[in-house]
C-alpha cells in the first residue's frame, strides 16, 4: 500500500525510467489488487473495507486526467449491470454540480487521494447529503479520509508523472467495486478467472510486445490518433493522453463513431491509427468499418485486438493481446499503448518520467 515513499527509496531497480518499471510492476500491482477480494469457487466478490453499502440508485464518478478514463470504464461497466451511472470531470462537477437523489453514490476516483479538483466535487457532493467513497491508492490520503468509504487498488508507489500501474488497478478496482454495489448478479465465475489471469496475461504482452518496433516504422509521423468503442473508448482516450503527455506529439483519441463528424478531416498517411478492437461484437464490426474508413483516406492502421475479429487481418499492422472477458480486455489493450508511448518518447530523447509542466498530483484548483 502507498503511504510516503520517496523516488529515492524505491529506486529504478536497473530500468531506464520509472515509467518502464512501472509498466513492468502491473503483473504484481494487479495480483495485489485482487487478491483476497474475490472467491473463484464460490463465485463471490466482497470488499471487506466497505462493509454494506446498500445498491445505489445511480452512481456518479469525479475524476481527473487518467482517473477520468478510469470512471468512463467504470460508467459503462455499471450501466450495463442496470446501474444509471456516468463519468464527470471533477472540474466540471465542482463548479456545476449535475442534479443527484439522495441514492446516489458518488465515487472519486484519485490516485493520489489529493487532487484538488476531485476533492472539490467529493465536498460538493457530501454537502448535498450523498454517500461518497474514494478508490485511491493513497491510504490515508484527503480523498480517503473525507469520504464515507475509501476502497484501496493497492498498485504500490508510482512515481512517473504519467499513471500507468494505477490505471490498470483502477480498472480492476471498478470491477471489484461494481459487482461489490451491484446485488442479484449472474454467475461471475468467468470475470473472476479472467481478472486472476490477468497478471499472466500481461507479462505475456510485457514478454512479446511488437510496439518498439510500430515506433521504429511510425516513429515520425505528424500525428497518432486512438478509436475505440464502448469500455474501449476509455482505452483510446487513455493511449492519446499517454502518448501527448510523454512524447510530445499531437495525439487524439476519440470515440470511433465520431471520427466522421470532425476528425476524419485530420487523418492522413502520416497520422496513424491505433483502434482498439476487442471481442466480435457490434461495436468492434463497426470498428472495422472505420478501420476501413480511415485507410481510404491513406492512414496505417494499428489494431489492438484480441484476435476474435477480422481487425488483425484488416489492419497494416497488430499489437496482440490474449484472449480475455470483455471486462478485462481493456487493460490488455492499454498496456500495448502505453509500451507505444513509452517506446515512441524514448525513442525522441524526452525526459518521460518528469514531462513539461506536468505534476504526478495537482493541488491547485
Ligand atoms: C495529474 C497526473 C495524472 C493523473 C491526474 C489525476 O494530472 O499527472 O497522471 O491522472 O493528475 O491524479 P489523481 O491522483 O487524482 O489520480
Amino acid at each position: 500500500e502507498t503511504v510516503s515513499y520517496t523516488a529515492e527509496e524505491t529506486g529504478k531497480s536497473g530500468y531506464d525510467h520509472y515509467m518502464l518499471k512501472e509498466i513492468h510492476e502491473q503483473p504484481t500491482a494487479l495480483r495485489q489488487c485482487f487478491s483476497g477480494r474475490a472467491d473463484a469457487l464460490d463465485g463471490t466478490i466482497t470488499l471487506e473495507e466497505v462493509g454494506e453499502i446498500p445498491q445505489p440508485d445511480a452512481v456518479q464518478f469525479v475524476a481527473c486526467g487518467t482517473s477520468y478514463h478510469a470512471a468512463l470504464y467504470g460508467a459503462a461497466t455499471l450501466r450495463e449491470m442496470g446501474i444509471p451511472a456516468e463519468a464527470y470531470l471533477a472540474s466540471e462537477y465542482a463548479l456545476s454540480p449535475p442534479p443527484l437523489s439522495l441514492g446516489t453514490l458518488v465515487v472519486g476516483i484519485t490516485q493520489s487521494g489529493e487532487t484538488a479538483d476531485t476533492l472539490a466535487a467529493l465536498r460538493d457532493a457530501k454537502s448535498r447529503g450523498v454517500t461518497t467513497l474514494a478508490l485511491t491508492n493513497t491510504v490515508n490520503s484527503t480523498a480517503a479520509r473525507e469520504c464515507d468509504h475509501a476502497v484501496y487498488i493497492r498498485a504500490g508507489p508510482e512515481i512517473g508523472v504519467a499513471a500507468t500501474k494505477t490505471f490498470s488497478s483502477q480498472l480492476v478496482g471498478c470491477n471489484l467495486l461494481a459487482e461489490e454495489l451491484v446485488e442479484g448478479q449472474l454467475d461471475l465465475r468467468p470475470l473472476i478467472e479472467s481478472l486472476r489471469n490477468l497478471p499472466d496475461d500481461v507479462q505475456s504482452i510485457l514478454d512479446s510486445s511488437a510496439a518498439e518496433a510500430i515506433v521504429e516504422e511510425y516513429g515520425d509521423s505528424d500525428a497518432y490518433f486512438f478509436i475505440g468503442r464502448g469500455k474501449n473508448v476509455a482505452v483510446a482516450l487513455e493511449g492519446a493522453l499517454k502518448c501527448k503527455e510523454i512524447s510530445y506529439e499531437h495525439a487524439e483519441g476519440f470515440p470511433a463513431g465520431e471520427l466522421k463528424h470532425g476528425p476524419l478531416a485530420l487523418v492522413t498517411p502520416d497520422t496513424p491509427v491505433f483502434a482498439v478492437v476487442t471481442g466480435d461484437d457490434k461495436r468492434a464490426q463497426k470498428t472495422l468499418g472505420n478501420i476501413k474508413e480511415v485507410q481510404a483516406r491513406g492512414a496505417p492502421v494499428i489494431a489492438v485486438t484480441d484476435g476474435e475479429s477480422d481487425a488483425a487481418e484488416i489492419a497494416d499492422e497488430t499489437l496482440e493481446i490474449p484472449e480475455t472477458t470483455e471486462r478485462a480486455a481493456p487493460v490488455l489493450a492499454n498496456v500495448q499503448l502505453q509500451l507505444f508511448s513509452y517506446h515512441l518518447a524514448d525513442a525522441l530523447g524526452r525526459p518521460i518520467d518528469k514531462p513539461r509542466n506536468l505534476a504526478k498530483s495537482v493541488t491547485v484548483e
